[in-house]
């Protein structure tokens, strides 16, 4: 298993803040976005992710993350030419996945909570494709999934003026490497992209694809626009001086997951000394004797 980030898009919903910089290297809080679906691919146990950027953007990620080995992970990096749909990543990583399946999560998304640890991993396990749906009040914004009246699901519609429930699909996939060959043969949608619901409405139809429901315990920020972005910080800093909660910290995934080792995380508590990000790193090393 893979990891994908996307994390292209021109953030046009943001202007002016994204004319000069990518959106997911914004701060959510004090970690940079793009830390948060990082972190979630790190504690699934996936140590080989691609990150995909704009030509413009990626050095920025390059720059802050490198090529992994401080977190003993591998980070790669593909440019995505033009904003033309999440699906056209899949078809961007063909060559990094090379047969193997993947998870693919979007750049700006934020998600915390027990069911989405134990949701990944059931669907890390299974053969074919997964999704996983969050109940919103604005389903118009997302993709949404229609259900039968036994609660099966039998459709998914992007941006539905009528949405058919109020569950939206979350920008968290994990698809077998079929999925690949299933985006290059998507045609663009009205608005241009080659659209990730073309993908899983494919794998719907063909009795291929498990829906797994996030309860309201769990925690999903789409962080686009100015409002979410501003909810989803005070959310983590909320978590963090109520419960002591780090949600986007990339070193205690990768410690959690037996990727880094404890002296790696007290050399990145060095390197981020002076700063309360170092001190919940040097709380981890002092926590396991070190
Ligand atoms: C995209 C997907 C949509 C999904 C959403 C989740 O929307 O097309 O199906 O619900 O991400 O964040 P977009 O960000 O392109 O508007």
């Amino acid at each position: 298993m893979k990891g994908i980030v996307l994390a292209g898009g021109k953030g046009s919903r943001l202007y002016p803040i994204t004319m000069g910089v990518s959106k997911q290297l914004l701060p959510v809080y004090d970690c940079p976005m793009i830390y948060y679906p990082l972190s979630v691919l790190l504690r699934a146990g996936i140590s080989e992710i691609l990150i995909i950027s704009s030509p413009e953007h990626l050095s920025g990620f390059q720059n802050l993350l490198e090529d992994g080995a401080e977190f003993g992970v591998s980070f790669s990096y593909a440019e995505q030419l033009a904003p033309k749909g999440i699906a056209e990543s899949l078809i961007i990583a063909e060559p990094f996945l090379n047969g193997d399946a993947c998870t693919l999560i979007l750049g700006d998304n934020l998600f915390y909570g027990d069911g989405v640890e134990k949701g990944l991993q059931k669907a890390i396990k299974s053969e074919g494709a997964s999704i996983f749906s969050y109940p919103v009040k604005d389903p118009q914004r997302y993709g949404v999934i229609g259900y039968d009246k036994h609660g099966n699901p039998i459709s998914i519609i992007e941006k539905p003026q009528k949405p058919a429930s109020n569950r939206a699909v979350t920008g968290l996939y994990v698809y077998p490497n079929t999925a690949v060959e299933v985006a290059k043969g998507l045609k663009p949608s009205a608005r241009g992209e080659i659209e990730i619901t073309d993908i899983n409405q494919y794998f719907l139809e063909s009795g291929d694809l498990s829906v797994i429901d996030l309860s309201k315990s769990d925690s999903w920020f789409d962080t686009g626009t100015i409002d979410s972005l501003y909810e989803a910080t005070d959310y983590v800093r909320a978590l963090e001086s109520r419960i002591g909660v780090k949600v986007g910290c990339i070193e205690e995934a990768a410690f959690l997951s037996d990727f880094m080792s404890i002296d790696q995380v007290a050399a990145r508590a060095e390197k981020l000394s002076n700063t309360s990000y170092g001190d919940y790193l040097n709380q981890i090393v002092q926590s396991h004797g070190g």
